[in-house]
């Protein structure tokens, strides 16, 4: 596998995926796996209403935020390897001053069930502890988020936080459970990342 390095523009690379830093040029594929609503179950998004408002969302998320010293966004496009087609997005957000990342993922729904959304989240995780010094790696789920929960259990991380009704959207109460997994017990238990 080439060597991703340490920018934040990196393409990372795992047997079946390429994940390659979002372009606001991507919108239009996007738009065409983002817009299924299955994927929204359990996020309070909806689905994007047009290709537009997804490229506006884009242009937000590649701009980066208000205080870049103190976080740092990163998103990519993930593509099957196979056809280069795009099938979901991965996020990270680092804090730099923390050590400490907080990620996001989806995959369209077309391909849930096959492992794909591991394999792009493992090789993220592995890219994070690596090459960016992070040595902690989090994420917010809603309890109900069963298949989100099995993909970040099966990588080791741990629950280490519930925030009661942290949210309210689509007519009902959101948990939120927080989890964690640390450098080392990355490296205790993971094989090599792809
Ligand atoms: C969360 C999400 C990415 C999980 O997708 P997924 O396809 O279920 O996740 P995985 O890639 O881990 O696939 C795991 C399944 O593939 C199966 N699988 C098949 N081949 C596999 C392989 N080669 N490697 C690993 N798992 C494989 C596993 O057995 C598992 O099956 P199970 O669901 O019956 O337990 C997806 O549901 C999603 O996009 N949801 C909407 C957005 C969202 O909620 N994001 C998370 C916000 S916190």
């Amino acid at each position: 596998m080439p060597d991703p390095g340490t920018g934040t523009e990196v393409t990372l690379s795992t047997r079946r995926l390429l994940i390659e830093p979002l372009r606001t040029g991507d919108a239009p594929e996007l738009y065409a796996v983002l817009r299924d609503p299955r994927i929204y179950a359990f996020l309070p998004e909806d689905p994007p209403p047009s290709v537009d408002v997804l490229r506006s969302r884009f242009e937000r998320w590649t701009r980066g935020p208000e205080r870049p010293a103190r976080e740092v966004w990163i998103n990519w496009t993930v593509r099957t390897r196979a056809e280069g087609k795009a099938v979901g997005t991965l996020q990270a957000t680092i804090f730099p001053t923390e050590a400490r990342a907080l990620i996001a993922y989806v995959l369209s729904p077309d391909l849930w069930g096959q492992g794909y959304a591991q394999e792009g989240v493992r090789a993220l995780v592995d890219w994070l502890f690596s090459r960016q010094g992070i040595r902690h790696v989090e994420a917010l789920v809603d309890r109900r988020n069963d298949r989100s929960l099995r993909l970040l259990h099966r990588l080791g991380f741990e629950h280490v936080g519930t925030e009661v009704k942290a949210d309210h959207f689509k007519g009902g109460w959101s948990d939120e459970h927080r989890l964690s997994l640390s450098l080392a017990r990355w490296n205790a238990t993971s094989p090599s990342s792809g």
